[in-house]
């Protein structure tokens, strides 16, 4: 099933739709996209938002964290996905090392990522700790989707990939730091990995929208790293996580069969020969 078909004329997903949706209480729907073929498939069945994330250190490239991830490399995922998606707001991961440093790197990141390939957003890692990062894109006139809780690009600080902000004190900051992103003028936040119960919180009390991934379902609309969802990732299980597809053990019998056809002499027929 697709939202359209070729001849359809699509209106683009835009942060002022996405602030709609979360006023008429609809739910926002967003996965990761890194690449043509798939951007495509997702952008037809109706995805609202694509994250160009930099998940792609992990499932695309198989670094065991995001870090490694360089700002060129994100372009070339961002723009394959752009020249895919009809429909859907693409919102594109700012890499780590990218925007941390001062205000102006963080500009310049930003305004490449949007010049080179025609992306729509960007997101960054963390609160009060890059305000004027954040603000000086903002100035750039570039939408900012913010991300708290557990923040992949700070994993050496945490050491584990365990449930943020249990802490009274670390909640406490998280609340600040989201009110500080809607204050200074982001258009949603992703908040990741924390109790349902905070995320709820935060939500209700923050005007723009808020996407969970492992918080609960009192949030404005859920992301999930594609991969994930569809199962081609089997050893990923984390309780979060909803798989939609075993593409793992679909694809693996795929190319079983293929394998056997070919050492047997069966693959190509004659109907697949010129
Ligand atoms: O990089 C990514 O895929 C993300 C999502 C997990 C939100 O940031």
């Amino acid at each position: 099933m697709s939202a359209y078909n070729d001849n359809t004329a699509i209106r683009r997903v835009t942060t002022h739709q996405l602030q709609e949706m979360k006023n008429r209480g609809e739910k926002i729907s967003m996965l990761t996209a890194y690449d043509y073929s798939m951007a495509r498939i997702l952008d037809s069945a109706g995805l609202d938002v694509l994250l160009v994330g930099d998940s792609a250190s992990n499932v695309i490239a198989g670094h065991e964290t995001t870090l490694p991830i360089t700002l060129d490399q994100m372009i070339y995922h961002a723009s394959a996905v752009v020249r895919a998606a009809r429909r859907a707001l693409i919102v594109v991961d700012i890499p780590f090392g990218s925007y941390q440093g001062n205000s102006s790197e963080a500009l310049r990141s930003s305004i490449r990522i949007m010049k080179e390939s025609g992306a729509h957003a960007v997101k960054v890692e963390g609160g009060a700790e890059i305000k004027e990062s954040v603000q000086r894109i903002l100035s750039a006139g570039v939408p900012v989707m913010g991300h708290l809780g557990l923040m992949p690009q700070s994993i050496y600080k945490y050491g584990t990939y365990t449930v943020r902000a249990r802490e009274e004190a670390e909640a406490e900051k998280l609340e600040k730091d989201a009110k500080l992103l809607e204050e200074i003028g982001c258009f949603a936040i992703v908040l990741e990995k924390i109790p349902a119960e905070l995320a709820q919180k935060v939500a209700g009390s923050l005007q723009i929208p808020i996407i969970g991934i492992g918080a609960g379902n009192g949030v404005d609309g859920q992301v999930l790293v594609t991969h994930d969802m569809l199962g081609i990732n089997n050893d990923f299980q984390p309780r979060f996580l909803r798989k939609y597809a075993d593409l793992y053990s679909t694809m693996n019998n795929a190319f079983v069969e293929y394998i056997k056809d070919v050492k047997s002499g069966d693959f190509p027929n004659d109907k697949e020969c010129y």
